[in-house]
């Protein structure tokens, strides 16, 4: 069984897929952390993060394992792991190991933007999660407040939005949902409500 679970930033897509690899036993890959470890590792290399050969060139030799989670949950993180994940050559680099993992005998969770769309189509079950950007710039706000990051509410509302964007707006692979998947709006959820409507669904399709 695959799952695939999309939706926008802060949505609860992460926590939801995390709780469903504990409910039913299967492996969960967050593959926002692929792309935010190449965002990361270019920075470090002091590589312009518009330069598609040297990005993908850090992306296919990358070690999402040498990362710790402090340094690739900051928003910077987040801000360079967007501005790397538009380039195709990127997206093609990350591409096998995300479908590999997919595949392995167990099935497997995979979350993140283009898992319904591009990287497993296939996908046995399909979620959509979203909320509106208020909600969401909060639920982040006080996650990296918590982790010591000093951002303002208004300037993480700001750079959610323009994550966002550029991740609609992107002409390789942009996050949008797959026609087939079944929406959750956490808007006004807690986070039991929200993974009970995606055990339901996962449910449905076994
Ligand atoms: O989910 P997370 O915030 O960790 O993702 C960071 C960024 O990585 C996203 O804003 C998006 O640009 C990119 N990403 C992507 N495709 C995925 C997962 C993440 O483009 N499957």
């Amino acid at each position: 069984m695959i799952i695939a679970i999309d939706g926008t930033l802060a949505s609860g897509k992460g926590t939801i897929a995390r709780r469903l690899s504990d409910l039913f036993a299967l492996p969960h890959m967050d593959t926002g952390r692929l792309y935010r470890a190449t965002g990361v590792a270019a920075m470090n290399a002091g590589a312009d993060l518009t330069d598609a050969k040297a990005i993908a060139e850090v992306a296919s030799k990358l070690e999402p394992s040498l990362f710790t989670e402090a340094e690739l949950r900051t928003a910077e993180a987040g801000l360079a792991a967007s501005k790397v994940a538009v380039l195709p050559e990127v997206r093609a680099a990350l591409l096998e190991l995300q479908r590999n993992f997919a595949h392995q005998p167990t099935g497997a969770i995979l979350d993140g933007r283009d898992i319904g769309t591009v990287v497993c189509p296939e996908a046995d079950v399909k979620l959509w999660v979203d909320a509106n950007v208020e909600v969401r710039a909060k639920r982040r706000h006080a996650e990296l407040k918590a982790a010591g990051d000093t951002i303002t509410l208004d300037e993480l509302t700001a750079q959610l939005r323009e994550r966002d964007e550029r991740d609609r707006n992107r002409k390789d692979a942009p996050m949008v949902a797959a026609a087939d998947a079944i929406l959750i709006d956490t808007t006004d959820l807690t986070i039991d409500a929200a993974v009970d409507k995606a055990r339901a669904a996962v449910e449905m399709a076994n």
